[in-house]
């Protein structure tokens, strides 16, 4: 009889240091994040050096960015003063710029204490909601949290609840899925909408809480958390009427902007992710970007690249990491900027991508296609673990070189970023380097503010408000008159017209 092995990975690598992060922030073993030696270890560094005299037509040159400078100046000024194309329903939408500095240590020790009470009478935590409602909690859970976290034990997630998203999408085998993996567990929800009535998240919801009150009866409303407008919206008056434990969205903050508002700092808290940290990297980013030199202030300069970029048709930023863990903050500049910027007939286009997955796919795109592109690295410096790459017999591949020179498959990983960097620059690819020196939430926090400080200024240069996305309400509307939404009867007759009018050629297989 064939004797069975099991692989056995702890013989040959040391603890995942992922899991021990995790570990440490279970027993909160926070980093020393005030000290000054904290600080100058996590620093993000921006690099444009591939951005300027890039071969090929349209190329950006220092001097663009030079004549930038007034304008850039200008409108962080305004920005700082809240002036300008700012409002949304009459309210100035720029409460995230003094945030980190508002955030008070009790606040933050009351998400931790709801969090921690909720955590120990649950197994799985689900986050729903969509947008900014969404993708900053989403983007960084997974940037600090091991890739397969709800297949660990509870005590290698550092005892936090399995955790889960559902809302951001209407697919129902999604769906499904998600809640196959609920089965039998004791399950917590934090449902997060600002307006309190956007559809993917309410239906989502409303399965959810059906569930939730199936099982637990008239106990249901203790598991629920409701992340809301403080006083308005069909959310708010739920959570009223049924007592689900509330946290506030600031009225001046919009959703892809909110994400250390209580809508990111609740699900992260749930996580064990330490919001302290966090919210210190935000004030970190807003003390470095206070200064008006554009070479010195890292979002400023950002923010005058990818003008420049774009005022010379470059309509597509390729956002590339080297970090399966920072996949998802690309995503989240997916939305940050886009939403922003995508006004009137203006903005740039972010294509989050995952090198070198991608290299292999729309890399030649890059290398090679209309070059309308800016490119621009989220590069992780230091990687939590470590892999080395073993000999073989024989070296059938070649790559035996690589351990005889001590090369781990870490540096390779780098190599990736800076080989593409290199080559799609000579290819007409003007690019930049965002280097984040590794996975904490301190950094993500410096990340985040930077980011948001850039697309704010952004909406200043391209001329319209980057605080309301007017576009996004076009597709509500078209789909409220689909599903048959009372009050949208006309909108439907009108599109069932106008349909009708189109020239559809359907070709079918039968
Ligand atoms: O950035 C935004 O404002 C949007 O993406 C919203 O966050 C998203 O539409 C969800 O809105 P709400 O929180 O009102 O459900």
């Amino acid at each position: 009889m064939l004797k069975e092995t099991f692989m056995k990975i702890s013989n040959i690598f040391l603890k995942n240091k992922t899991i021990e992060a995790q570990l440490d922030r279970g027993k909160g073993s926070a980093p020393q994040y005030h000290s000054d030696h904290f600080k100058k270890e996590n620093t993000i560094a921006l690099d444009p050096a591939y951005i300027f005299d890039a071969p090929g037509g349209q190329t950006i040159s220092f001097k663009d960015i030079e004549e930038l400078v007034p304008r850039i100046r200008k409108a962080d000024a305004m920005l700082r003063k809240n002036e300008g194309d700012i409002l949304d329903n009459g309210v100035p939408m720029t409460g995230w710029q003094d945030l980190p500095e508002e955030i008070t240590a009790a606040h933050l020790k009351e998400i931790r204490q709801t969090t921690a009470g909720l955590s120990r009478e649950i197994d799985a935590f689900v986050s729903i909601g969509i947008g900014g409602s969404y993708l900053g909690i989403e983007a960084t859970f997974q940037a600090l949290t091991h890739s397969y976290f709800n297949q660990l034990s509870r005590d290698d997630r550092g005892g936090a609840p399995e955790v889960y998203f559902l809302g951001q999408n209407m697919d129902p085998d999604y769906f499904r899925d998600t809640l196959d993996m609920l089965d039998g567990k004791r399950v917590g929800i934090n449902v997060i909408s600002k307006s309190g009535t956007t559809t993917e998240t309410a239906i989502a919801f409303r399965i959810v809480l059906k569930l939730l009150e199936e099982t637990r009866g008239k106990d249901a409303s203790r598991f629920v958390i409701a992340t809301t407008d403080s006083s308005r919206g069909a959310l708010r008056a739920l959570s009223d009427k049924k007592g689900f434990k509330t946290f506030p969205i600031p009225d001046n903050i919009g959703g892809r902007y909110s994400v250390l508002t209580d809508v990111g700092l609740v699900g992260l808290a749930m996580a064990n992710i330490d919001i302290g940290e966090f919210t210190a990297g935000f004030r970190r980013m807003r003390e470095i970007t206070t200064t008006d030199d554009v070479m010195a202030n890292p979002a400023l300069l950002h923010a005058a690249v990818r003008h420049a970029a774009w005022l010379k048709g470059k309509k597509i930023e390729a956002v590339a990491v080297n970090s399966r863990a920072l996949y998802s903050v690309a995503r989240w500049m997916e939305q940050l900027f886009p939403e922003s910027e995508g006004h009137e007939g203006r903005g740039m286009w972010v294509s989050p991508t995952m090198y070198s997955e991608k290299l292999h796919a729309n890399g030649q795109m890059i290398q090679d296609g209309e070059r309308n592109m800016l490119e621009t690295f989220l590069l992780l410096n230091e990687h939590d673990n470590r892999i080395e790459i073993p000999q073989m017999e024989g070296d059938p591949d070649g790559l035996n070189f690589l351990s005889n020179k001590g090369i781990d498959m870490n540096f390779v990983n780098r190599k990736v970023v800076e080989g593409p960097a290199y080559a799609h620059y000579k290819g007409g690819v003007p690019n930049m380097t965002i280097e984040i020196p590794r996975r904490n939430a301190f950094n993500l926090g410096q990340l985040y503010y930077m980011m948001e400080r850039s697309a704010a200024i952004s909406g200043y240069l391209l001329g319209h408000n980057p605080f309301i996305q007017p576009g996004v309400e076009a597709y509500k509307k078209a789909m409220f008159a689909l599903i048959g939404k009372p009050g949208y009867e006309a909108k439907a007759k009108e599109m069932a017209d106008e349909i009708k009018k189109l020239h559809k050629v359907i070709i079918s297989s039968s």
